[in-house]
């Protein structure tokens, strides 16, 4: 659509009422906050073209009150020109403004994570429909050779914000109908990670059940047979009497800084042994060698039915 006369001009001068009554015109409620929020988008843009492709994708969505509004907060959380740059493309511009002005929860999940939006737009995730392989391939990228679990547990939660703002953009931007939406969303929730080992010092955290121990043993299996634990992954969909999972498992192998608490007894240290037999009486997860088979990553998510 071409922008109406007055747009460039009432943007330039700063002119509130004409901005105001073009918000309303386009379907804000508040044409007050509109201009408000129009002109401190302009402020950053500077581009009057972008800005009117923006306020006409508002219009388009739920909420375009609240579009602008989020747009505006997320425009302040990135670097200058990012913002413009991501939504050159038309067909970015309109999913992200009926992203924002549709659901709430997704722009404040942006607001606070902007570093999601680049890839979002770059990558068009919006087309993805995901499929078992290729969620494979990127959480073995996820889990990385990384076997510090915190930062683990901190990048699978934002890979989920990543695949909720995907699915939420598919179902906004109408890429999905209903069922497949509600079939992705629910397998969001459930997901469950743990570090398992066939020789445990937490037994709570650390004991793996039977498909695991299966999974152990075969890892073993394909050591012996040549391969290395490093890289080393396995997946499948289980049946299980409450339904179907999808499953995965990566290797975790030994490095040389973890023999401080993971080597032969008699090399740990006096203050590292006293430790572990205070917190861990029953501890088995002593006497390893560097390259030796720790334990591994599960991550476990619901199909649906
Ligand atoms: C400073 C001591 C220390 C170092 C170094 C260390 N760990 Fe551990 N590790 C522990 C403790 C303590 C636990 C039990 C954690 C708990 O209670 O959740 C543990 C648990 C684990 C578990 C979970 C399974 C189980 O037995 O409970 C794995 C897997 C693991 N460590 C792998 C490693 C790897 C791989 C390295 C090196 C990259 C490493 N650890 C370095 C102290 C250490």
């Amino acid at each position: 659509m071409v922008p109406d006369r007055c747009w460039d001009s009432a943007l330039a001068s700063g002119a509130r009422d004409d901005l105001a009554q073009l918000a309303q015109e386009a379907g804000c409620q508040d044409g007050t906050k509109a201009a408000r929020n129009l002109l401190d988008l302009q402020a950053h843009m500077q581009d009057p073209d972008l800005l009117w492709r923006c306020l006409q994708s508002a219009a388009a969505s739920a909420d375009p009150d609240q579009a602008l509004t989020l747009l505006d907060r997320l425009l302040q959380q990135l670097p200058a020109q990012e913002l413009p740059a991501l939504l050159q493309a038309e067909e970015a511009c309109g999913g992200l403004l009926l992203l924002l002005g549709g659901s709430q929860l997704a722009g404040q999940i942006l607001c606070r994570r902007p570093q999601l939006l680049a890839p979002l737009i770059q990558q068009q995730r919006w087309q993805w429909q995901r499929q078992e392989q290729d969620l494979t391939t990127e959480l073995s990228e996820l889990v990385g050779e990384e076997p510090d679990f915190a930062t683990l547990q901190s990048r699978l939660r934002q890979f989920k914000y990543a695949e909720l703002l995907r699915i939420c953009w598919r179902d906004l931007a109408g890429w999905a109908d209903v069922p497949q939406i509600t079939a992705e969303l629910s397998r969001e929730k459930g997901w469950r990670i743990t570090r398992v080992s066939d020789r445990v010092r937490n037994p709570l955290l650390g004991t793996p059940d039977a498909w695991e121990q299966k999974v152990l043993a075969e890892f073993r299996q394909r050591a012996k047979d040549g391969a290395s634990y490093k890289g080393m992954t396995y997946s499948e969909v289980v049946k299980e009497p409450a339904g179907e999972y999808y499953r995965f498992m990566k290797a975790i192998p030994l490095q040389g800084k973890c023999m401080a608490c993971h080597g032969p007894k008699k090399n740990l240290a006096p203050a590292v042994l006293e430790t572990l037999e205070k917190r861990y009486p029953h501890d088995q997860a002593t006497g390893y060698a560097v390259g030796d088979l720790r334990g591994a990553f599960s991550i476990k998510r619901p199909l649906e039915q």
